[in-house]
């Protein structure tokens, strides 16, 4: 396959990192799944030169899943990882050591905010918060290594102006990572922005069947060894069954990402008109804070976004959400199937300013028109259990 920059990043993802001439014109990769390789002579075992030398080091399938990363996101580096979570920690380990300074997004993942608090404090990296949307040049230190952002933020949405931050940061030498997970590397890429690594929980919209955990991280090439010597020496690696669906959901995503944000779009705009409802959290709609922002860096919208509901009772909220026939409860996003799910916001810059409970809706592949009838009984259970 011949792949160039200039084509759109939905005929890459069809085309990239296939290997069709390596296995028999698959057109996929198959799964390898390997530990031991075996080499011909004492020299290529000893000195380790051979494409593939020990499955945790790689094998086509891993390989294949890498190469159409680095092209999608423009990286010199790509690590794949068991999880998003993983993505996100090793991330920060490739670049934080003791005695630095880590500032993080207040909006960030609620498990990033954990391992900062457990591991990197016990490591002696201190992290500070700061506000989504605030300007990062004032809570720079001198010992700041890293800034991190998560845009838009996956429970409030608030968009980061990722070129401010990046400009900010390289002023004092810290590296900037973001958690690019909600527009995936099709809506946004990270490096072209100013972020020298992204990461992506593949677990998310790569995966796109809600039946794979899968993460990794894209490095730009000053924080490309970096990131391979800190993937290899905690011994990371993902299974080739994972990276093989990982690959294979990556030649469905364009489709289903122009689905889930069609479909997204129409929720919201419906919600906006509810009477139950005191406000819309999605960047793609004119009236949200963050659309101008987002207009300007980003070229689409996945299919999750918030509702901040009028105040009304926990058990009211319930009755809605228990009811629904289309919509899951469940802690994830990304995959064929509408989600909605109660969001508890947890800030501690300052507390995140809603009256009533903001719900997550993850919009699916379902019509639009069974969700949103779907939305409107769960409208009147909430009203009968006022
Ligand atoms: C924004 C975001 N980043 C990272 C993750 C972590 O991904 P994983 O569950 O694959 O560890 C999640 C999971 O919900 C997420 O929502």
């Amino acid at each position: 396959m011949t792949d160039s920059d200039s084509n759109s990043p939905f005929t890459r993802a069809i085309g990239l990192g296939r290997m069709s001439k390596d296995h028999f014109g698959a057109v996929n990769t198959p799964v390898y799944r390997a530990s031991t390789i075996l080499f011909d002579d004492v020299n290529s075992l000893m000195t380790g030169k051979a494409p593939y030398t020990y499955g945790r080091r790689g094998t086509p399938t891993s390989r294949s899943f890498e190469e159409a990363i680095c092209a999608l996101e423009g990286a010199a580096k790509t690590a794949i990882v068991p999880s998003g979570l993983n993505a996100i920690t090793t991330a920060i380990l490739s670049v934080c050591s003791a005695g630095d300074h880590l500032l993080m997004v207040d909006s960030c993942y609620e498990p990033t905010r954990h391992f900062c608090e457990r591991v990197l404090k016990r490591l002696g990296v201190e992290t500070s918060y700061y506000a989504p949307t605030d300007d990062i040049a004032p809570l720079l230190k001198p010992n700041t290594k890293a800034v991190f952002c998560e845009s838009p933020g996956s429970l409030s949405f608030e968009v980061q102006d990722i070129p401010a931050i990046a400009a900010a940061a390289h002023k004092v030498g810290a590296s900037v990572l973001m958690d690019n997970t909600w527009a995936t590397p099709l809506f946004f890429q990270p490096l072209k922005h100013g972020v020298d690594l992204s990461i992506q929980a593949a677990t998310k919209y790569i995966g796109g069947h809600a039946d794979v955990m899968l993460g990794y991280v894209a490095a730009n090439q000053a924080h490309a060894a970096r990131l391979a010597d800190t993937h290899g020496t905690l011994g990371l690696y993902a299974s080739g069954d994972d990276c093989f669906l990982g690959l294979r959901g990556l030649r469905t995503l364009p489709t289903r990402l122009a689905r889930h944000q069609a479909t997204g779009i129409a929720l919201a705009t419906w919600l906006a008109t509810r009477p139950e409802v005191a406000r819309v959290l999605h960047p793609a709609l004119p009236a949200d804070p963050g659309h101008a922002l987002w207009k300007r860096d980003f070229s689409g919208a996945c299919g999750l976004f918030g509702v901040e509901l009028k105040p009304v009772a926990d058990t009211a909220v319930a009755a809605m959400l228990e009811g629904l026939s289309h919509f899951g409860m469940g802690w994830s996003w990304g995959g064929f199937e509408s989600l909605a799910i109660p969001a508890h916001i947890h800030r501690t810059v300052r507390p995140f300013a809603a009256n009533g409970p903001v719900l997550r809706i993850h919009a699916g592949l379902e019509d639009p028109d069974d969700l949103i009838a779907d939305l409107q009984k769960g409208f009147a259970r909430l009203g009968g259990a006022l």
